[in-house]
């Protein structure tokens, strides 16, 4: 642990002298020490801390810079360089820093592009101004800044931040461009005090990323064609940057804000002790806390979700840990001449490719080096492991918020249903047939309508998480769910428990319909507004599955 840190200073020594002259955005150069911390022995999970990579950051008065930049030896995995929001406060240097904000605080930022091409930053799931919520009209060029100005009104809850320029999204996110923006009001506070919970100590956010890897550690973004039109997959999956972390932790009570940052990977996730899943508590959802705990054993993660979850480890003798893992499940791939790209759960197939079902398989000069970790396999991510035994005699309550998490109400007359077909098209996946255009507004919604649209997956189609931007959402039901959804329902709506409480982005399965309903008055912005409608299949999102809503 003590290592990693005085490596993150040093690294930011270096880093902050070579930030003087933009970095080209691909000049990401092997690090020596590549790969050396995969072998034997344990890394500690990269926690948020007082500075560095994901430091907490809790915002002044004054505006931050927040610079987009290449930061050579930042990526705990392998020591390779990663691109970065790089910012000082107090004299301090942070690296993607967990962005605190307290409710109804105004919230002032610049970035800086220091990359070397256009990008854009997207607070996503926070409210904001069309103007202030990264639309990919607004990316600046190198050299370039953009200003935001604007109130903190969410409630509490676990966003994040992440660039959005049109076609540069996955690459940007995926080379390490994206991290948390948390919000705390007094009723979650109320919660933090009763648990005992301190942020970046005993409440802790991981980010969720799949990476492939060159031979040097250097991270590889490279989609071949049907990586774009699939979702490009890494090779393993890292927690805050790290490889299998571990966490040396006491026999208490954790709470883990889970955030999937993976361009396209669904994950399954469980908790295993001792290799025997362990349930845990759901509190919060994408929007905050929920109203009450729920006890599960698994959570589907896609690509743009939050979780946070309570996880108990009382009882643990020291020795003992819990293990954050994937669950086998069908990833269900099931697109046209693709074939079942793992249709049925792999739980054996680790680190080994489903394979293409066409007729004619790819010839071996065509294969990446290392195969891709197949979405349904089961594979470890991080571990908590108990370290020392403490007194610990608090109790979860039995109410977290004052948040309804029933299905919502039906909008009134005149109720506008859209239906919003997930198919694809020639070559590229369409939202009603229709795939981005910058100027154009396919969706236009009443100022301060509510509407309820309903998400159709394709049969033969594959899953996509879709998302909404400047307004949240509620899930009011699914039908045609696969039996691996289905089974997890918790009401007669068909509903997860996933899908409770408030939703920015919500994962459509094959042959599902999902039906969400959308306050437009809430929060209510000045004037007309363009926001987004896209898959966080970030790869998908870049090739256009994307339109225009104007609000007005
Ligand atoms: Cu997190 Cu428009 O995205
Ligand atoms: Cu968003
Ligand atoms: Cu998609």
């Amino acid at each position: 642990m003590q290592r990693s840190r005085r490596e993150f200073l040093s690294l930011a020594a270096k880093a902050a002298a070579l930030a003087l002259a933009p970095q080209p955005l691909l000049a990401l150069l092997p690090s020596p020490a590549a790969g050396q911390h995969s072998a034997g022995h344990e890394a500690p999970l990269p926690l948020p801390g007082r500075d560095g990579l994901y430091g907490l950051l809790l915002p002044k008065d004054e505006p931050l810079t927040l610079s987009a930049t290449a930061a050579p030896g930042l990526l705990p995995a392998t020591g390779a360089s990663m691109l970065a929001y790089e910012t000082t406060q107090d004299g301090r240097l942070y690296r993607n820093p967990v962005l605190v904000l307290q409710k109804g605080q105004r919230f002032r930022a610049r970035l800086v592009n220091h990359l070397a091409e256009p990008t854009i930053i997207h607070w996503h799931g926070v409210d904001g101004h069309w103007r202030q919520a990264g639309h990919p009209s607004y990316a600046v060029g190198p050299g370039q800044a953009y200003d935001y100005d604007f109130p903190v009104t969410n409630r509490a809850g676990t966003y994040w931040y992440h660039p959005h320029p049109h076609g540069l999204t996955a690459k940007q996110s995926y080379l390490g461009l994206a991290s948390f923006f948390i919000v705390r009001d007094a009723e979650e506070q109320a919660l933090a005090r009763e648990l005992d919970l301190t942020l970046g100590v005993t409440d802790i956010p991981v980010v969720l990323s799949d990476k492939r890897f060159g031979p040097g550690g250097e991270l590889l973004y490279a989609p071949t064609a049907d990586d774009l039109l699939m979702g490009h997959m890494g090779t393993e999956v890292l927690a805050n940057g790290q490889r299998k972390p571990v966490l040396a932790a006491a026999t208490r009570i954790y709470r883990l804000r889970l955030l999937n940052g993976s361009t396209a990977r669904v994950m399954n996730l469980r908790l295993l002790k001792g290799g025997v899943p362990a349930p845990f508590l759901l509190i919060g959802n994408d929007g905050g806390l929920l109203d009450v705990p729920r006890e599960l054993d698994a959570v589907f993660l896609a690509p743009g979700e939050r979780v946070e979850l309570l996880i108990d480890l009382r009882g643990f003798k020291p020795g003992q840990a819990l293990t954050l893992a994937n669950a086998p499940f069908a990833p269900m791939h099931n697109e046209g001449g693709h074939g079942a790209h793992g249709a049925q759960p792999a739980p054996q197939a680790q680190n080994a490719h489903a394979g293409h079902g066409g007729p004619a398989p790819a010839a071996p000069a065509a294969m990446p080096a290392a195969m891709p970790l197949d979405e349904g396999a089961a594979y470890d991510i991080m571990s908590f492991r108990v370290e020392r035994e403490v007194p610990y005699a608090r109790k979860v309550p039995a109410r977290l918020s004052s948040l309804s998490t029933a299905a919502p109400a039906w909008p009134q007359s005149p109720p506008r249903r859209l239906e919003l077909a997930l198919d694809r098209g020639r070559k590229l996946w369409t939202i009603a047939g229709l795939t981005f255009d910058m100027g154009a507004t396919p969706i236009v919604v009443e100022r301060r309508a509510q509407e309820a649209w309903e998400f159709v997956g394709a049969h033969d189609g594959m899953p996509h998480p879709m998302h909404l931007h400047g307004y949240f959402f509620r899930v009011a039901a699914r039908r045609g769910s696969p039996q691996q959804v289905a089974q997890r329902a918790v009401d007669a709506s068909g509903r997860l428990a996933t899908d409770l409480g408030l939703k920015d982005t919500v994962l459509v399965w094959p042959g599902e319909s999902v039906t969400v309903v959308t306050d437009f008055a809430s929060p209510s912005y000045a004037g007309e507004q363009i926001f987004l409608l896209h898959c966080h299949n970030l790869e998908h999102e870049d090739q256009g599955m994307m339109l225009n809503v104007r609000v007005k």
